[in-house]
């Protein structure tokens, strides 16, 4: 990919597996806004992934108008970058979800999930996309060895209790103590576990992409890309009905675009604090390796480590399938990066011994919600502005899902799941308090990073790499050498809420450490909760952004 304008693609150095079918070029394009949008706008659908293009889908369907405004290329947020399971064995557990949210909260969010991951069966058949989209099987393993010890049984244990709560709930879940899975074939025995039948995956970009190409063709959608949105905000008047309140949306460009409303589907919202404050912010990593096709059971492979890994498989040619297999989280910007990717191919190799050549290595973000739930509706203290984030490692099914919510709340039509996604809920956010309160303070000691730096000299820094450079009496700064040996520099404060950066070396990026704002090495905002790109410092730092824009 020639560079500079790879973080206009996706959201990071690296390439998922899905360009291998998928090249960024064959994803729908669309011009820049160049014009006020004042007319009649029905929704302002912000942020161009798996959560607006399903609010999109929805509306259109509904015959509703939207205009959606993406900061950089379609499916250049995590939609791009994550690994592809459609599911309702949620990730955080149903006996965890019910402690928070009850037993009835926990069937909504088994029932809402599972209508997510048919929705997109569904929809990929009404409009013909060939996506790798497949029912199969998931089981979930403890992360230690047959016969290691308390934490094995400990770990069947808690499966066991987890089997029996998914079938209360409906789910086709067993436990099996003998489980083992079809080409695992190395030294590790991580036999046993928890089974749970109609599970989903598919390619998601070769989905995404399919489901804009429709839309790109309604006459009552409108997208407009490389268009960033800086502030929205309610205007107007209403009170027990009367008066009419709007939303003003205003880019980058210095355009405004007016709408009824506004839907910030940026996976993060554009809020200096409110929910940003209930999610934790996560690196997550991923590699694509070669097995023999057929080689390596069809099926979704969770162990049961806080840090998971997990395994899946997508097509690759004739001879091969990608054995696609993740994990490794960390909080943003406070470890080593780059080690991820030997511990998973490590791992990887230890238990399927066929595995080949690894060809792609990429790693992405993920929040999660304090209460385990993502946030879908309208945002608190708005009548007019909705949100979706959260995703929890099960985002793409939070996306999908949110096309539902949002669109049935916009119509003003019932909704018996809208009450567990409320972002303005409260019960289950109050029994959080005491990890919530312990995260913030965590967060808060990465303010210590103004006392810190990672580099002493810029001569040190070798090329194709970045760090902060912050000496005493200056300000701190974000240093990248090029191949070439050019230096750029920008600040290295973060724009959001002044947190100071860390170099990510695996991504090529600065990440904020408080909330997880991204930033290319260009400076580029990838990931909010930060709107504004990072203040260039030198000559070379502001060619290089001024270059990037005006592509
Ligand atoms: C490695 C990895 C593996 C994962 N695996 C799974 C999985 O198997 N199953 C699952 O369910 N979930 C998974 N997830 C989570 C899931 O991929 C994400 O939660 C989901 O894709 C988020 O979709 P989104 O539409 O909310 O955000 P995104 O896809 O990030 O889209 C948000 C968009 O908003 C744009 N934007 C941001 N700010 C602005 C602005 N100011 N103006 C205009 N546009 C803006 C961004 O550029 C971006 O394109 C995984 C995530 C990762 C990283
Ligand atoms: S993301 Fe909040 S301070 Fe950086």
């Amino acid at each position: 990919m020639p560079y500079p304008e790879k973080c206009m693609h996706t959201s990071g150095a690296t390439d998922s597996v899905w360009v291998h079918k998928l090249p960024y070029t064959s994803i729908p394009q669309f011009p820049p806004l160049d014009r006020d949008l004042t007319d009649d706008v029905d929704t302002c659908i912000i942020g161009c992934g798996i959560a607006g293009i399903h609010v999109a889908y929805e509306l259109v369907r509904r015959g509703r108008g939207v205009v959606m405004l993406e900061a950089r290329d379609a499916l250049a947020g995590e939609s791009g970058r994550t690994s592809g399971h459609l599911g309702n064995d949620l990730d955080d557990g149903y006996v965890q979800i019910a402690k928070k949210h009850g037993e009835a909260g926990a069937r909504v969010a088994a029932e809402s999930h599972a209508w997510a991951r048919d929705r997109v069966g569904e929809i990929a058949r009404e409009l013909g996309v060939e996506c790798e989209y497949r029912k199969l099987v998931a089981y979930d393993i403890s992360q230690y060895g047959v016969g290691s010890g308390e934490g094995y049984e400990g770990e069947m244990e808690e499966l066991r209790g987890e089997a029996e709560m998914q079938r209360g709930l409906g789910i086709e879940t067993r436990f099996d103590e003998n489980l083992t899975v079809r080409g695992w074939n190395g030294k590790p025995d991580q036999r046993g576990g928890m089974v749970v039948e109609n599970q989903a995956t598919f390619h998601p970009t070769r989905y995404l992409a399919g489901v804009l190409t429709w839309l790109k063709r309604q006459p009552n959608f409108r997208c407009y890309t490389r268009t960033r949105v800086m502030s929205i905000k309610e205007t107007g008047v209403e009170l027990l009905g009367v008066g009419h309140k709007s939303v003003t949306i205003e880019t980058e460009a210095g355009h405004t675009v007016k709408a009824a409303r506004a839907v910030e589907a940026t996976c993060v919202p554009l809020q200096k604090l409110s929910v940003v404050a209930e999610l934790e912010f996560h690196r997550t990593y991923c590699i694509a390796v070669r097995v023999p096709r057929g080689s390596v059971e069809d099926c979704l492979l969770y162990d049961n480590a806080d840090a998971y890994k997990y395994v899946r498989l997508t097509e690759c040619d004739d001879k091969d399938d990608y054995l696609v297999v993740g994990g490794c989280d960390h909080k943003v910007g406070q470890e080593e990066t780059t080690p991820r990717f030997a511990e998973l191919e490590q791992w990887t190799r230890e238990r399927f011994t066929q595995a080949g050549t690894v060809d792609y290595r990429w790693s992405g973000q993920i929040f999660d919600p304090v209460d385990y739930m993502a946030f879908i509706g309208k945002n608190q203290g708005n009548d007019n502005i909705y949100i979706v984030t959260g995703d929890s490692g099960d985002g793409l099914t939070h996306g999908v899902l949110a096309g539902r919510l949002i669109a049935d709340e916009i119509e003003g039509k019932e909704n018996k799941w809208a009450s567990l996604y409320n972002p303005k809920r409260l019960g289950s956010v109050v029994k959080t308090l005491p990890s919530m309160i312990k995260h913030d303070l965590q967060i808060n000691t990465q303010y210590k990073r103004f006392l810190q730096s990672d580099i002493k000299d810029i001569e040190d820094l070798a090329p194709g790499c970045g760090g902060v450079l912050n000496l005493a009496a200056s300000k701190p700064l974000a240093v990248y050498k090029d191949d070439d040996g050019t230096v750029r520099k920008f600040s290295a404060v973060c724009p959001h809420l002044h947190g100071v950066l860390s170099w990510n070396d695996a991504e090529k990026s600065f990440d904020c450490p408080v909330h997880g704002s991204r930033f290319s090495k260009d400076g580029i905002c990838i990931i909010g909760p930060a709107k504004r790109n990072l203040h260039p410092e030198s000559k070379t730092g502001a060619r290089e952004q001024a270059s990037i824009k005006a592509m």
